[in-house]
């Protein structure tokens, strides 16, 4: 993962729910500076959207998101993707990422867990769900006995919180989905949401992050 995102501080997270909706979306991302796209297969619409987004920006560095399953890991994979994202992680789900040919971000939220997916030879992880405790204290706690080991916060990250994570020396990227809320993506508002990612990867640069 470290190669794929090098010099990208934020992984978009988009749920898409109309595969026409995925270029526009993609190409709005790409324009603002935000190249990493982690796609949840959580729809319907995703894998036709993620075949319409490898095909017509091919600037775009794109992942599926959401994996949970042995299946998922195939598709992702069968795809084309870069890269694949999952919220946390199982034995299964180890064991077909360790057989796969593209990068995986193991989701964690525990110390175990880090140990867990280091055994699979893994440094770098979703921290996951981030917001939902003090995981900057966590991810901070961990560099210790971890020096090698980054994360990727996400799980309610948004534009206000973002700096204080990328502050962090064992931070690799945030994710999330702010940069692609509902209301602009159902109202196509493709503009909106490249003026967010613009804005975005301007406060990465400002404070050289990314
Ligand atoms: C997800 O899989 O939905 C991500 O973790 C995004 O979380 P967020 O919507 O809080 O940014």
């Amino acid at each position: 993962m470290r190669e794929l995102l090098a010099g990208q501080s934020v992984i978009a997270v988009v749920t898409i729910e109309d595969s026409r909706d995925a270029v526009p979306l993609a190409e709005a991302l790409v324009a603002g500076g935000i190249l990493a796209i982690e796609v949840t297969l959580r729809t319907e619409a995703a894998v036709a959207g993620i075949r319409e987004i490898i095909r017509h920006v091919p600037n775009a560095v794109i992942g599926t998101g959401t994996v949970c399953n042995a299946q998922q890991v195939a598709l992702s994979q069968d795809l084309g993707c870069q890269y694949m994202v999952s919220p946390g992680l199982t034995d299964d789900l180890l064991h077909a990422a360790e057989q796969a040919s593209i990068a995986f971000l193991p989701g964690v939220s525990t110390v175990s867990d880090v140990m867990k997916a280091m055994q699979f030879g893994y440094r770098d992880f979703k921290l996951f769900p981030a917001g939902a405790w003090d995981s900057k204290a966590f991810i901070k706690a961990l560099q210790g006995p971890f020096p090698s080991i980054k994360f990727c916060p996400t799980g309610g990250i948004d534009v206000d919180n973002m700096r204080q994570y990328l502050a962090l020396t064992n931070v690799l990227a945030v994710g999330g989905s702010w940069l692609t809320p509902n209301s602009l993506v159902r109202q196509q508002r493709w503009s909106e949401i490249e003026r967010l990612a613009r804005d975005t990867s301007a406060m990465c640069t400002a404070y050289a992050i990314g």
